[in-house]
This record gives structure tokens, sequence and C-alpha cells, in this order.
């Protein structure tokens, strides 16, 4: 059984179509609800696409929506590599977005502990609380890694057990840079998560989030059966069907 909702679709175009239609319905709702939206965004390669069609919205109040990101990678913002340069060139350069509403992490920071406090205060600041005490955000898009990671919390690393804090720095590990993230807490406490997969690669990795036991060390993705309203936008591939 599938937490939450699965939309199935033919392929990562459609994928991007719906993700970008659900992403603005979100956004729309907090700013009728709140006055305005808050948007964690994941990097990757998966919603470049997604994130390309919601800066055609027209129905959008650019100037209610305050953009932060799930992660980041070590590297300036300039690099190939940067979840911001992927979110700008999409996003930030096709839409109205004032430059205070965006929020990045800083991946090219020489201390990227002092940058994961640094981001942990700014989420603070301008986020709403929940009665639990938690930032919480309107929406959040993730991907799924074919390892079952999600954010940049990783399989077997202890940044998957961190709670004391929204921001976590990630050391870098085989081949991949260090990184920034958020933690497990921050995601599970979001409004909304759409959660994209595309790709044969994501089938192994969804059955063990969707799985009825399991465990977040082994999948950190599994944190987003959490939230409260969650949704996989899937291709037929991840789906097992391409
Ligand atoms: C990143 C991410 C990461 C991503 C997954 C899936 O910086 O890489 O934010 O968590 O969502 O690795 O990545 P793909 O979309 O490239 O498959």
């Amino acid at each position: 059984v599938v937490p939450g909702s699965l939309v199935a679709l033919p392929d990562g175009e459609a994928v991007a179509r719906e993700a970008a239609n659900r992403l603005g319905n979100c956004i729309r709702n907090a700013i009728d609800t709140h006055g305005y939206a808050t948007v964690a965004l994941s990097g990757g390669s998966t919603p470049g696409p997604a994130y390309a069609a919601l800066a055609e919205n027209s129905r959008i109040d650019w100037t209610k929506v305050e953009f932060f990101f799930v992660d980041e990678r070590a590297v300036p913002p300039d690099s190939p590599r940067s979840n911001y340069r992927m979110a700008k060139e999409a996003l930030f350069d096709r839409a109205p977005i004032p430059a205070e509403r965006i929020h990045r992490m800083q991946g090219e920071a020489l201390d990227l502990a002092a940058a994961a406090r640094e981001y942990d205060l700014e989420i603070r600041s301008r986020l709403r609380w929940s009665e639990t005490g938690m930032a919480e955000f309107d929406v959040g898009i993730f991907g799924i890694g074919d390892d079952g990671h999600t954010a940049s919390l990783f399989p077997g690393e202890p940044t998957v057990d961190v709670t004391d804090r929204l921001v976590v720095e990630v050391p870098a590990a085989g081949n991949r840079e260090a990184r920034l993230s958020l933690t497990a807490p921050v995601i599970e406490q979001m409004r909304a998560a759409l959660v994209l997969a595309v790709g044969k690669g994501k089938q192994e990795a969804l059955e063990r989030v969707w799985a009825t036991s399991g465990d977040v060390h082994v999948t950190p993705a599994r944190y987003l059966r959490e939230v409260r309203s969650v949704t996989w936008l899937i291709d037929k591939a991840a789906g097992g069907l391409g």
C-alpha cells in the first residue's frame, strides 16, 4: 500500500507537467491561506523540467513565494553541479521572482558547518511554525536516489539521525562532494511533498520506500512517508512498467 497518493504517468515530460501543476496549486493555496508560500526545492536531474514549466504559471504572485533548497552540493553557485544553478536556469531566470525571495544554500562556503547553521537560522526566521514547534514548509519537491536517498540523507550515514537541527553538513564520501541538507524532522513536518521519480533506476528504491516495513538507515527516503500530504509522481519505468 503506497502511503499518500500515487500518480503514474507515461513519461518524464508528463511527470514534469503534473509536478508543475501541483506545485503551482500548493503555492496558490498557501498564498490564499497565509498570504505567502514557502517552497523547498531539490536539485538533481529530474525536477528541472518541472521548474521550467512552473515558471510559465502566470497565476502565481511571485512576490509572495519564498524559495529555499532541500540540499546543495559543496560547489560554487555557477558550477554545473550546483542545485541553485539548475533552479536559477529553469525557474528564477524565467519568472519575475524578486531576488530577496530566493534563499540559496552556501555550497561554496569553506566552513560548511557554519553555512548549515546560517541556513538553519534563515529558515527559522522566515517560516511559520507548527504547534509541535517545527518550521513548516508549505511544500517540498523531492527526488529519490537509486540507493534510496532523498535530500542529501544517504543510507548508512549519521546525518540520517540528526534531529537537533534543521540543516546539516554532509561529509564527502567516495567520489561524492560534501553537501548541505535539510534534516529528517523538517522534511517530515512539511505540509506537502511532491516526490518525482523517473526511470527504471528508481523502481527498486521506490519499492523499498513503499514497503510496509523498512529502515530509514537503509532507505532514508522512507522519511517522506511521514509527510501529511505526500504525492509520488512517477513514470512507467519507475513503476516497473517500462
Ligand atoms: C541532489 C538532490 C537529490 C536528488 C536525488 C535524485 O542534489 O542530487 O537533491 O536528493 O533528488 O539524488 O536525483 P535525480 O533527480 O538526478 O535522479
